[in-house]
């Protein structure tokens, strides 16, 4: 099985890798949920917006949070840097109990964790510098330093020909450079976004994902990202929880996850972001001859011409009825449904099995 362990480029040991020594210093942060939950009292009733909730995000790592709308994912970030006050559970982070900070805690544990959101957030009468600026001033940042900061923020995000914009003059993504720029001016360790590129359009989501790629990779940051997209995760995501109706209904490697979906709510995010009809695939299958397979390949095997070889060795005759080759953040992936007819069909899914191909029969 494929874990979200990425070794190299200085990187701590992340889940399924090598564990740290007992007792080493931990110099990145891991976010902790122990039976976390919440609920808004609404009417003098009180509504389950959370259910007790377990959960680890690891130090480096993206970790996306997907559900429909009202399943509880603003809530679920909201509570990470204490936006939302919990009903019960903890939540910890580095070891330290967020739940029992003091006003003074809160303060340094926000300067810990930037935020980024769907509708930008920024303020309207200043300009692109001046909205990066904001935080460092808030901190007390010498003007110096907060210039050169604000200068370095805006060129990672690509943005320094527009420093003395007004936000009514970018576009959706820019403004959403904008918002990175001013969530990273601190120095987080973490970044939450919830649902940073719901406004944006296909293209400008995609840069923006690729961004918040770059951030991870060269700053080390962890990101937690909700949305209502699959693609989002299938982008930029190492790991993934499925919310739906408050509860955590699936977590995994997002390989794992998106290529084999259990819950009913995952099996319908990633077809709907694959477009596939499954009824109807399944209709079109009547007028297919043969056994009927899906094969997953997943890194290199991706681009190894087995289904030719594996048909030659073995007589098969194959159909491809649906498929797509594409990428789950950095890992290349193909997933093909074939129908198998005449010659040795089980020698033929024998090799694809000894192949290392995920083979599964949707039809013998
Ligand atoms: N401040 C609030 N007061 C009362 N109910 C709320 C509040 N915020 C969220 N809720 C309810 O909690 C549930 C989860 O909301 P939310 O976390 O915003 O979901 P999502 O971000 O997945 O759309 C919804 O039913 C929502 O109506
Ligand atoms: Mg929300």
């Amino acid at each position: 099985m494929i874990r979200s362990c990425r070794a190299g480029q200085g990187r701590p040991a992340l889940v399924g890798c090598t564990p740290p020594p007992v007792d080493a210093p931990v110099d990145r942060e891991v976010i902790e949920f122990q039976r976390l939950h919440k609920s808004y009292a609404v009417g003098g009733r009180a509504i389950a917006a959370l259910q007790p909730l377990d959960l680890t995000i690891e130090a480096g790592e993206v970790f996306g949070i997907i559900g429909h709308s009202g399943a509880g994912k603003s809530t679920l970030i909201r509570l990470i840097n204490r936006l939302e006050e919990p009903t019960g559970g903890r939540l910890l982070i580095n070891g330290e109990d967020v739940t029992a900070l003091d006003a003074e805690g809160l303060r340094v544990l926000r300067r810990k964790i930037g935020m980024i959101f769907q509708h930008f957030n920024l303020l309207s009468s200043r300009t692109v510098a001046s909205n990066v600026a904001f935080p460092l001033e808030l901190a007390g940042t010498p003007r110096a330093e907060i210039d050169a900061r604000v200068n370095e923020l805006l060129h990672t995000v690509g943005l320094e020909a527009h420093a003395n914009k007004y936000p009514a003059q970018l576009s959706g993504g820019q403004k959403q450079r904008v918002g990175i720029a001013r969530a990273l001016a601190t120095r987080p360790q973490i970044l939450l976004c919830d649902e940073a590129t719901s406004a944006l359009d296909p293209q400008t989501t995609a840069s923006v994902l690729k961004l918040l790629g770059k951030i991870n990779r060269e700053l080390g940051l962890t990101i937690v990202l909700i949305t209502h997209e699959m693609d989002v995760i299938r982008r930029v995501c190492d790991r993934v929880a499925v919310l739906d109706a408050g509860h955590l209904v699936e977590t995994g490697p997002v390989t794992e996850v998106f290529l084999h979906p259990q819950h009913p709510t995952t099996r319908r995010f990633v077809s709907e972001s694959e477009q596939v009809d499954e009824g109807e695939l399944h209709k079109d299958f009547e007028a297919v001859a043969g056994r009927i397979v899906r094969l997953t390949f997943l890194g290199a095997d991706t681009y190894e011409p087995l289904l030719g070889r594996i048909a030659r060795e073995t007589g098969v005759d194959y159909n491809i009825l649906s498929g797509r080759i594409d990428r789950i953040k950095d890992t290349p992936y193909g997933q093909l449904t074939v129908s198998l007819v005449g010659g040795d069909v089980q020698a033929a899914q024998a090799g694809f099995v000894a192949a290392g191909v995920h083979l599964e029969e949707l039809r013998r």
